[in-house]
């Protein structure tokens, strides 16, 4: 199984990159003696590498697999101790974030030992309280754990979480980012005034850190990961869903439209607006984000290359179509296969319950 795995993945990067026979066969037996001799085999530094751009090649979630090659990993498979861990987690955010210039960045933990409990490093607390949810709703079952962890709750509509992990089946341990290393973009409209009135912001970077990277057979539950943010993300689903921060209807009276008939379009009209001031204010803050159309037209791109080099094109239709206006695009009027190539990454149990 993990042999079979194993000779895949080294088959495929050697041939994409054009390695000779010679060296490709000597590596293949030298992976499957290790197999054979410890039950599992080392990825070279190169194997991590590029195995982990290819993860990001394969994930048929994503729209923003034409930057696949740009990937900056960073090796930390050898880290053994908490302080090491908390060092690179916090590196990882400033290389990153770059003072606003995103970096798509990352961190590759040991096979085992290592768990982070967030879903991104960095992201909202969720409160529900008798007045009902404060924060990110997301966020509840997260930060009750946070809770019983000692964290202080601050009841703040954006109070950053913490960061959980636990080393070795340890009792968890958690830190505060340091606020300076954390880069939030306060909301502006760019004609509509009042909206700086709703007081919203949201962090430069999305650092997904519950996923597990799988390459070649070997398994690294810790491996967060990040990209920049395309502004729909936010504009139409962390702020705009119901069951989120839910701003449509505030956005739309603050409008003045009429929010008691459906069919006034009042919520598609708030939607724009509201998409407009994320784009509009991450662009004047000078953090690197992306729109849907622009987006669209970076995967087409992806999709040309990728048949270029005779790899055919997998995608997951649902996720890959943007949720504002999705038949602009060309993605909405054509189909992909959702196979899953390896390397990918995968989602992996929660780590505590929920
Ligand atoms: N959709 C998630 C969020 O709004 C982030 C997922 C990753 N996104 C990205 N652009 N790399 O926080």
């Amino acid at each position: 199984m993990l042999v079979h795995e194993a000779e895949q993945f080294i088959t495929i990067m050697y041939d994409e990159l054009n390695r000779s026979d010679e060296e490709k066969a000597q590596r293949l037996e030298e992976v499957a003696s290790d197999i054979k001799a410890t039950g599992t085999y080392e990825l070279t530094e190169e194997e991590l590498t590029y195995g982990a751009k290819l993860a990001w090649r394969n994930s048929n979630r994503c729209i923003g697999r034409l930057f696949w090659q740009s990937l900056h990993v960073f090796d930390h498979r050898h880290v053994r101790t908490r302080g090491e861990v908390k060092e690179a987690l916090l590196s990882h955010i400033a290389f990153a974030t770059n003072e606003g210039r995103i970096r798509p960045v990352i961190s590759v933990f040991p096979e085992q030992g290592v768990r982070i409990w967030n879903h991104q490093l960095i992201r909202y607390a969720g409160y529900e309280t008798t007045d009902g949810v404060i924060g990110d709703p997301d966020s509840i079952a997260f930060t009750n754990e946070c809770r019983k962890l000692g964290w202080e709750p601050r009841f703040g509509a954006f109070d950053v979480l913490p960061i959980v992990f636990q080393i070795d089946g340890e009792e968890p341990t958690w830190f505060d980012v340091p606020p300076e290393l954390v880069v939030e973009v306060d909301l502006e409209h760019p004609t509509f005034s009042w909206f700086t009135d709703l007081a919203l912001k949201w962090y430069a970077v999305p650092i997904i850190s519950s996923m597990k990277l799988e390459i070649g057979g070997i398994e690294f539950p810790a491996a967060p990961f990040n990209g920049w943010y395309m502004g729909t993300e936010i504009g139409a689903r962390n702020f705009a869903d119901e069951a989120r921060y839910n701003m449509l209807p505030v956005i739309g009276e603050r409008m003045g439209l009429d929010v008691t008939k459906l069919a006034s379009l009042w919520r598609d009209r708030a939607l724009v607006e509201l998409n407009e001031a994320v784009l509009y204010s991450y662009k004047k803050a000078g953090v690197s984000i992306v729109d849907h159309h622009t987006a669209a037209q970076q995967f087409k791109k992806f999709e040309e290359i990728e048949q270029d080099h005779g790899r055919e094109i997998t995608g997951y239709w649902p996720w890959l179509i943007p949720p504002m206006s999705p038949a602009t695009t060309h993605i909405f009027h054509q189909s992909y296969k959702d196979e899953v190539k390896k390397p990918n990454f995968f989602y992996q149990e929660e780590h505590y319950q929920k």
